[in-house]
């Protein structure tokens, strides 16, 4: 094997601190040591920190984000549920696929993509029906949209239903209060802001969610991720064996949390802007233009037109192979149209924007 080393600037991964890579030539220990224990135990209170909740059922899924977004759903929805799920890209599509395959009816609340969803289609949709939940992506990696989460949070309290929400592209990145903004079940990744490598979701749970998961009727039809059992793996006073956990993953999950921490929340959140904002006009200096309306637009995940005449798929392959960045393409509706840029953790820095913007100038 004989990888290149590559500047990562698409939708995740990105670059990884070298303190993250070198934590995970640490030798193993094993997955019931007392010393991996408290490794565990660090991870949970730093994912509480970072993710502004007290939630005691906070820990991280041994998977990557797809399968922190399963957790939520199988552990909360059971057949006959009804739930809203909110549709604004990609990740609000597989939302409602993995709804449905718990056997929930799934009421979708659609809006174009490269749009926020709008507050008042949520209110219709929440009062025709008895929502288990309502689902919603925070930060819509394929569109480059930050979703407000405060009035929909309000509403889905007011219809009795659990707010669940994805924060995969926002952790780490943007101001994110579970708590605060009354989030009921959450997941990550760990591959984004955060800049770890992939493979784990950051997962946290409302004592509501708690209660709902405790009063099931029906046993949760995932094994790996019925919460009743993982918790148990994660706390308590027996900490009793559940799976082999990723322990060299988790040591770089642990020293990446530590430097979020180091360097504080919001001093992370404001690098991430400023470095949008340099991108943003050294972008719109040669011509591009934002898909996504200025209030709206994520910091970590720029997403812009190709203008006329550019060949966007030979560009990115130049881009890799003469210049090893890395950027995203577009997906669904928009596969051909726009690029992603991140900005995300270690990848948010002048330097990397410079870099791209100079290579881009180079090339177009
Ligand atoms: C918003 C969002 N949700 C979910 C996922 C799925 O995460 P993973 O690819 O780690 O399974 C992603 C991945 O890009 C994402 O951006």
């Amino acid at each position: 094997m004989n990888t290149s080393t590559r500047v990562l600037m698409g939708p995740g991964p990105s670059d990884v601190h070298p303190r993250v890579l070198r934590t995970m030539a640490t030798p193993l220990v094993g997955h019931l040591d007392p010393e991996f224990l408290v490794v565990m135990d660090d991870i949970k209170s730093m994912t509480q920190e970072t993710l502004q909740t007290n939630n005691p059922l906070t820990f991280v899924v041994s998977a990557p984000g797809s399968a922190g977004m399963e957790t939520c759903l199988v552990n909360l929805l059971e057949p006959g549920d009804e739930a809203v799920i909110c549709i604004h890209g990609v990740f609000g599509t597989r939302l409602a696929d993995i709804a449905e395959r718990c056997g929930a009816k799934v009421i979708k609340v659609e809006a174009d993509w490269g749009t926020p969803i709008d507050p008042e289609e949520v209110k219709q949709a929440l009062a025709g029906c008895k929502p288990k939940l309502l689902a919603i992506v925070h930060a819509e990696t394929s569109t480059g949209v930050l979703q407000p989460l405060e009035e929909i949070s309000k509403m889905t309290k007011d219809a009795g239903a659990l707010l669940v929400v994805d924060a995969v592209t926002s952790y780490c990145g943007t101001d994110l209060k579970v708590d605060e903004w009354g989030i009921d079940a959450l997941y990550s990744g760990s591959q984004k802001c955060l800049s770890a490598p992939p493979g784990l979701s950051p997962v946290t749970f409302s004592q509501d969610a708690v209660d709902v998961l405790d009063n099931r009727k029906t046993k949760v039809q995932s094994w790996f991720l019925d919460l009743t059992m993982v918790k148990n793996y994660w706390s308590g006073a027996k900490r009793a064996y559940h799976h082999t956990a990723p322990i060299s993953a988790m040591f770089a999950m642990r020293e990446a949390l530590r430097i979020v921490l180091e360097e504080g929340l919001e001093n992370r959140f404001a690098r991430h802007r400023k470095n949008h904002e340099l991108l943003r006009d050294g972008l719109e200096g040669l011509g591009f233009e934002f898909l996504v309306e200025k209030q709206y637009r994520l910091p970590m995940l720029n997403a812009v037109r190709i203008p006329e005449g550019v060949d966007e798929a030979l560009v990115r392959k130049r881009l890799l192979d003469e210049y090893n960045i890395e950027i995203g393409g577009g997906l669904g509706p928009y596969a051909g149209k726009i690029w992603r840029i991140g900005l995300m953790g270690e990848s948010a820095t002048p330097n990397h924007v410079n870099m791209l913007m100079a290579a881009l100038k180079a090339i177009i």
